[in-house]
């Protein structure tokens, strides 16, 4: 790999991409140039990196001559139909979408756990669901430790999950209702300010989601666990930014809380906030714009033998999305 690769950033006006285009600032990432791509509709808007104005071109089946690594965020479809095109190149490209993630040629990568899948790599990376990485962050550590059999969770997902569309919808909604106006929808089924909802993803005949589904899909993938299972409930709250997850899972070995929290004091990445006597546990509100990811409400569960409950939240345009997807550049550059 050039050692200042030319990055293109696909998507670069949406939600993850303006993130993508940050974090590769703040974290010094040592790129050469940068080409950012979107549709025609951004064609001449300028974006500011290191200080510089860089103005937006229309994503083209020849816009990868002579790019190192592309960070694709333009969902599904644009990834499957230029991805491909972007490898044979000859570029690197780190897919958000989920387009690639269940391809077996494809490595599925939360540097954190499974940071070695980078190196046989065919042109083609996926950055994995938003949801999943908020709670294999803290799964995963306890996984190594104690053998985790099965989940059931909860999500509480960030409207920004759904783009800045979506972020935009419940600011107007807010806006509509404290004026006394009904709310007007674009984005989401139904009203999403003062309400909460349980569907996140297009629902499948079995009755989950497939956002609900990718926890144990993608889970048994990064961690290398054929048979682990996941029952999920995903629901979207109005909060603006980072995802939430309640979790309850059962171990193969006998856990203690004393001994969970010491493997989640050493997990890279993740800050525990547990001191319910003082109010405090990880909130979405304090996680917006870290890179870490937080855990806490760490309790036996009283429905499993070997059981623990967690509450994990996590800045999923970061971790979820932009950073892990800097990260796995990063990994490349190794
Ligand atoms: N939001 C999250 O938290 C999150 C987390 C993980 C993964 N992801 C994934 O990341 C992707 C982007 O999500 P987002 O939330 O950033 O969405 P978004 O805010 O709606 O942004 C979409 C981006 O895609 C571009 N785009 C749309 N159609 C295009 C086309 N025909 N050609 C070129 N560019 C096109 C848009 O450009 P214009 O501005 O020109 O329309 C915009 O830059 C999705 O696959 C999503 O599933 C999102």
């Amino acid at each position: 790999m050039n050692k200042n690769p030319h990055v293109a950033v696909v998507g670069a006006t949406g939600a993850v991409g303006m993130e993508m285009i940050k974090t590769l600032e703040k974290r010094n990432f040592p790129v050469g140039k940068l080409t950012l791509l979107a549709s025609a509709r951004s064609v001449g808007k300028k974006l500011k990196f290191r200080g510089q104005d860089i103005t937006v071109k229309e994503l083209a089946k020849d816009s990868f001559n002579g790019i190192d690594i592309a960070l694709f965020s333009a969902g599904g479809s644009i990834s499957k139909a230029f991805a491909p095109i972007a490898a044979r190149a000859g570029c690197v490209v780190v897919d958000n979408s989920s387009a690639f993630r269940m391809d077996d040629a494809v490595p599925l990568v939360v540097p954190e756990i499974n940071a070695a899948d980078v190196k046989w790599h065919k042109g083609i990376i996926a950055n994995p669901n938003c949801t999943t990485i908020v709670a294999l962050m803290a799964l995963y550590p306890l996984h190594a430790a104690f053998g985790c059999k099965r989940i059931f969770a909860s999500s509480y997902q960030a409207v920004s999950g759904a783009g800045a569309k979506a972020m935009e919808e419940l600011k107007r909604q807010v806006g509509e209702i404290v004026a006394g106006k009904p709310a007007t929808r674009e984005v989401f089924p139904h009203q999403i300010a003062f309400n909460v909802l349980p569907h996140v993803d297009v629902f499948l005949p079995s009755g989950y989601t497939k956002e609900e589904m990718k926890m144990e899909n993608e889970g048994r993938k990064i961690m290398h666990h054929p048979t682990f299972r996941a029952s999920v409930t995903c629901v979207r709250v109005p909060v603006y930014r980072a995802h939430s997850v309640a979790v309850s899972a059962e171990f193969e070995k006998p856990v203690s809380v004393e001994a969970a929290l010491a493997v989640l004091r050493q997990a890279p990445g993740l800050d525990v906030i547990d001191n319910p006597a003082k109010c405090e546990y990880p909130l979405p509100l304090y996680v917006t714009e870290k890179y870490n990811c937080a855990v806490g409400r760490i309790r036996k569960d009283c429905a499993f033998d070997n059981g623990l409950c967690f509450w994990v939240s996590g800045d999923q345009l970061l971790k979820g999305a932009a950073l892990n997807a800097v990260q796995i550049a990063e990994e490349l550059m190794k």
